[in-house]
């Protein structure tokens, strides 16, 4: 049960550099040298799917944001990235954003997600292991996984992710 109420809203321009500052808050110094982050790089994020989580001040406690990639001919969403202020940890607030985005991503009739991360929290919502998809190096294999947003939708997809640009 989660002890705060969040309100869950769509990330608006004046969100940005706060959001930037919660990502290095979370995450290891020189997160944008990852190879998730050449699939961002001049590419804009699926804007319905990124999302801020704040508490009944307003105060910033949580956020996702979403891209469109392609692997062949096949569109994906890669979701990422996601944090949760280290003061905010498990109270499900990071769940709560995951399963909005899963929700919207179908109702905006994506097909597909993936993500890179820990398998033993992201099975919980269905994520697993992608096979015969590669990241660009370097990533570990074990740690990339997928979602059927539509069943059977990852099946028969193969190759390398790639920017969603020409
Ligand atoms: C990962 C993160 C978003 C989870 O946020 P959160 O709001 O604490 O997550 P939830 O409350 O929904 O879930 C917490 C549970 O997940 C578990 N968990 C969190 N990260 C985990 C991981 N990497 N591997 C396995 N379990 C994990 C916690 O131990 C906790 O377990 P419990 O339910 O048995 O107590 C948050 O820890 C974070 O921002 N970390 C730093 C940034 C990061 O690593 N982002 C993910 C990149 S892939």
């Amino acid at each position: 049960m989660q002890a705060t109420e969040y309100t869950l809203a769509t990330e608006v321009a004046d969100d940005w550099w706060e959001v930037e500052a919660l990502y290095d808050l979370s995450f290891a110094p020189g997160r944008s040298a990852l190879s998730s982050y050449r699939l961002r790089d001049d590419v804009d994020p699926i804007l319905e799917l990124c999302l801020t989580a704040r508490d009944g001040d307003g105060v910033l406690a949580g956020a996702v944001r979403n891209w469109p990639v392609r692997v062949g001919e096949h569109q994906a969403v890669l979701l990422g990235p996601i944090a949760v202020h280290p003061t905010r940890q498990g109270e499900g607030l990071a769940a709560l954003l995951m399963w909005r985005c899963i929700d919207l991503a179908r109702s905006l009739e994506w097909e597909r997600m993936f993500l890179v991360g820990d398998a033993p929290y992201y099975g919980r919502f269905g994520f697993k292991k992608l096979e015969n998809v590669e990241m660009p190096p370097p990533t570990n294999p074990d740690r990339l996984l997928a979602l059927d947003l539509v069943p059977g939708a990852w099946s028969g997809v193969s190759g390398t992710v790639e920017r969603a640009i020409d």
